[in-house]
């Protein structure tokens, strides 16, 4: 059998929603169907996407936030690459790791006041490990999380989802897991005054709905965590290595949490990997005797490709100067929608920090347009937004989604390599897309005629 995957693609990928249809979740091609999404991608670079007649799309998604770096960086490349021709030692495991002893240095350096890393393979594995800790170190059973917070889907972490769609079948989840409104510092103290809670886990500015904390939440927050003996985790899983202008979101706010979780973009876009950072008496609880050295762990954590990918990730965010041009596309894209909003009447509010950035939508004000939004939302709620994104898809190639289950925010998700020219490309759509979805009555009708259109082609092809 020939290992030439560019040539396994190509004579197959023609059959890819078949394939999935067959054997995999026939519900996401039928989403993707529904809503025209299934043009087929045949190449990434940076931070674009082809289709298979060559058309080159503006990637907002990021593959739900991955691709800092964009796709295929060159350096990543060559990392991994040097990796496998070195042959090295991997996963011994009666052994420890040199390239994870180098990336927590590396992540550490950038963090004086924490102290230990943690790897993982996963966001929601970076979670789990951070329940562990806290519940170890502190001795409390508690765990308090926010309304609207995703922070994966196993067990333990979908036991502090603050979505109900999520968690709905797969009840019962973890006991005295305690959920209190986003911004909200006088619930967050009830929940704390039992004393019997072990962590708060928050993410500094929230992936579902790109909720943005009032300027003294966060600082608040962990001052009321330290002063109920409780350990204050920012999930920076989305949020961090650049992704709002900083290196963590929470440096936005002076914060300096007992753990920060890591994964996405820490991979480069092609090694999984999640991370905990803590302080060292965390460790020293989990950690404390040599039989628990493997009290927790993972069979792939710290495997040579994933940190190979972490250290050289950290490298390109530098040396491209990541960091500082999310800050600066990001200014630049919130200026543009913020003079938008005054020209269309449901545009509702612009949210965000660097490139993690929300545009929210709302009932209009004017009679002919309050009866289409009516008819839109009453057939789904959240369908409003499919208004916007399937044109800005279809005839502006801009990929991007809803923040979450009947959202009325469309996301900006983008790498953070995106240049002045790209934040033109995506003012211009969506200012075409939002115009035609206030010229009324047609452009309802016309979302209504795309979808019934697409069901019916896929019902045909299925
Ligand atoms: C803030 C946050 N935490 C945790 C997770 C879970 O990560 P994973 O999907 O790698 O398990 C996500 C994923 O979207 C996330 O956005």
């Amino acid at each position: 059998m020939s290992h030439d995957y560019a040539a396994l693609f190509a004579e197959r990928e023609h059959e890819r929603f078949a394939l999935h249809e067959r054997h995999l979740n026939e519900q996401m091609v039928r989403v993707l169907k529904a809503i025209g999404y299934d043009v087929g991608f045949t190449r990434g670079s940076g931070q674009y996407l082809y289709d298979r007649t060559g058309d080159r799309y503006l990637d907002l998604l990021s593959g739900f936030g991955v691709f800092a770096l964009g796709r295929n960086h060159p350096v990543l490349r060559e990392a991994l690459v040097s990796v496998l021709d070195a042959e090295l030692p991997n996963l011994v495991q009666m052994d420890v790791s040199t390239l994870a002893g180098v990336l927590a240095e590396r992540l550490l350096a950038r963090v004086p006041y924490l102290d230990k890393v943690f790897f993982a393979n996963s966001g929601a594995e970076a979670v789990e490990a951070a329940m562990k800790f806290a519940r170890s170190a502190t001795g409390r059973p508690g765990l308090v999380y926010c309304d609207h917070a995703f922070h994966g889907l196993s067990y333990g972490a979908l036991s502090l989802n603050g979505d109900d769609i999520f968690r709905q079948g797969f009840e019962p989840l973890l006991p005295d897991c305690i959920r209190v409104p986003f911004n909200d510092l006088a619930a967050l103290e009830r929940a704390l005054a039992s004393r019997a809670v072990a962590a708060f886990i928050v993410e500094p500015v929230q992936g579902k709905g790109v909720n943005v904390p009032a300027d003294d939440y966060l600082a608040r927050a962990a001052e009321l965590c330290r002063r109920h003996g409780t350990l204050f985790v920012a999930d920076e899983i989305q949020s961090g290595l650049g992704r709002t202008g900083k290196f963590f979101a929470v440096e936005h706010w002076n914060v300096e949490p007992d753990m920060v979780l890591l994964s996405k973009s820490l991979s480069g876009g092609h090694v999984p990997v999640g991370a905990v950072l803590a302080r060292r008496h965390i460790f020293e609880k989990v950690f404390n005797r040599m039989d628990r050295a493997v009290v927790h762990g993972s069979t792939f954590a710290k495997n040579d490709l994933a940190m190979a990918a972490g250290i050289a990730t950290l490298d390109v965010l530098d040396s491209e100067r990541l960091i500082d041009n999310a800050a600066q596309m990001g200014d630049r894209l919130l200026r543009g929608f913020t003079q938008m909003m005054s020209r269309y009447e449901m545009m509702a509010q612009v949210r965000g920090k660097g490139l993690m950035i929300g545009v929210e939508f709302g009932p209009p004000k004017s009679f002919k347009l309050k009866a289409s939004w009516h008819a839109v939302e009453t057939a789904n709620k959240g369908l409003f937004c499919q208004l916007v994104t399937i044109p800005l898809f279809k005839e502006h190639k801009v990929l991007c989604q809803v923040a979450g289950h009947a959202s009325h925010t469309i996301k900006l998700l983008p790498p953070l390599v995106i240049t002045a020219e790209d934040c033109d490309w995506i003012l211009r759509a969506f200012e075409a897309a939002i115009a035609d979805a206030h010229r009324g009555p047609g452009a309802v009708l016309s979302l209504g005629k795309t979808l019934v259109d697409h069901a019916i082609k896929a019902r045909r092809a299925g």
